[in-house]
C-alpha cells in the first residue's frame, strides 16, 4: 500500500473533529457497482464537537441522538465504551446536495471516536466510516467516506499504481488510489431540491438490472476509467467530452432533472462542461468553467436559480481540530 496519510492521534475527551465534502467529477451510481470513480474533498467542512454527558444528544436533542441512524450506528461501531456522550455539529456542506454532508459528519464523529479510544488509522476509519454510512443508508459505496478521509483528489478502482488502502462489502472489493491535483477550479451549484441518495441508488440499480444494464455499466466504466486518466494528464478538453459523456449515461439511468438540466444549459456558456454530482434527482451540478469565467459562470447559475459556489480541492481528510470547541 501506499501512503495513506497520518493517523488519527490518541486524544482525551472533550474533543473536536472535523472531515470535508466531497464533489464526485467522474462514476458516481456506477462505482455502487464495482465501476471506477473519481472524487475530490472540497473546502467546505462539518465539524463535530464531543463530550461526556448525562444524557446522550446530538445537537442539544436526545431524541435526535436516538433517532438519528448515522450517529447512532456510528456510537454502536466505534464507542464501545457506550457511556452517552453529547455531539454538536457545525456544518457549511448543504445538506441532502449531493456534496457528502452524511459521509462527512459519519467521518468527523467517527475520527473523535477513534481518537478517543486510543487513535485510528486512516484506512481502518475509511473502512469504519463506509460500514456505519452503509448500514445507515442500506445501499452504498465507499466513495463518498474515502473522499473525506482521504482528503485530494482520489481514484476509485481507477489510475494507476499502489492502492491506498481497500474496501470490502460482501463480493464487491473498491481499490483506492491518489490522483494528482491538476489545480482546476470548480464551480458546483445546487438546485435545492433534496433526494434520497438510497432511492436514487437503488432506482438505477433497477436500471442496470435490464437487459441492456451491462452495455451501460461498461460503458459508464470505460468514461469513469479515461476520465480519472484525462484529469491526471490534465487535459481539460478530454475531461470536458468526458464529463458531457456521463451526463448522457447519467440521465439515461434516469438520475438527471429537470431543474438540473436547466442549469447545465445556464451552465454552457461559461463552461466547458457540466453534469450532475452524486446521486442525481435533485442535487448539484458540476462545472468545469472556461478559464477566466469563474464569476460569469457562478452569475449565470445563481440567475437561473441555483445556489452557485466555487469549490476548491481540499488536499486534508478528516482530523481532529485543536479546541475542543463549544458546550
Ligand atoms: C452519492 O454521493 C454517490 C453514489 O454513487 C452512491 C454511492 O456511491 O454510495 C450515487
Amino acid at each position: 500500500m501506499s501512503d495513506p496519510g497520518p493517523p488519527i492521534p490518541a486524544a482525551s475527551l472533550p474533543l473536536a473533529a472535523r472531515a470535508p465534502g466531497k464533489c464526485i467529477v467522474f462514476g458516481e451510481h456506477a462505482v455502487v457497482h464495482g465501476a471506477p470513480e473519481l472524487v475530490f474533498a472540497i473546502d467546505l467542512e462539518t465539524q463535530v464537537f464531543v463530550r461526556p454527558a448525562e444524557t446522550a444528544s446530538l445537537n442539544h436533542d436526545p431524541a435526535a441522538a436516538a433517532s438519528n441512524p448515522y450517529f447512532a450506528r456510528a456510537l454502536a461501531s466505534a464507542w464501545a465504551d457506550g457511556s452517552p456522550l453529547a455531539v454538536q455539529t457545525v456544518s457549511r456542506i448543504p445538506r441532502a446536495a449531493g456534496l457528502g454532508s452524511s459521509a462527512a459528519f459519519v467521518a468527523a464523529l467517527t475520527a473523535a471516536l477513534g481518537a478517543a479510544t486510543g487513535g485510528i488509522d486512516r484506512p481502518t476509519l475509511a473502512r469504519r466510516s463506509f460500514e456505519i454510512e452503509r448500514g445507515a443508508q442500506g445501499v452504498g459505496s465507499p466513495g463518498d467516506t474515502t473522499a473525506v478521509v482521504g482528503g485530494g483528489y482520489l481514484a476509485i478502482n481507477g489510475g494507476d499504481g499502489v492502492p491506498l488502502w481497500t474496501v470490502e462489502d460482501g463480493p464487491r472489493r473498491w481499490e483506492v488510489r491518489r490522483v494528482e491535483d491538476p489545480g482546476w477550479i470548480w464551480v458546483v451549484a445546487h438546485s435545492g431540491i433534496p433526494r434520497s441518495t438510497a432511492d436514487a441508488v437503488r432506482a438505477v440499480g433497477t436500471r442496470l438490472a435490464r437487459p441492456d444494464g451491462p452495455r451501460l455499466l461498461e460503458e459508464f466504466r470505460r468514461v469513469a476509467e479515461a476520465g480519472v486518466r484525462a484529469v491526471a494528464r490534465e487535459d481539460r478538453a478530454d475531461t470536458a467530452s468526458l464529463l458531457a459523456r456521463n451526463q448522457e449515461l447519467l440521465r439515461e439511468v434516469g438520475v438527471s432533472h429537470p431543474r438540473l438540466e436547466e442549469l447545465i444549459r445556464a451552465a454552457a456558456p461559461a463552461a466547458e462542461a457540466a453534469k450532475l454530482t452524486g446521486a442525481g434527482a435533485g442535487g448539484s451540478i458540476v462545472a468545469l468553467p472556461v478559464p477566466g469565467q469563474e464569476t460569469d459562470l457562478v452569475r449565470r447559475l445563481a440567475r437561473a436559480g441555483g445556489l452557485a459556489f466555487v469549490v476548491r480541492p481540499a488536499p486534508e481528510g478528516a482530523g481532529l481540530l485543536a479546541a475542543p470547541g463549544p458546550r
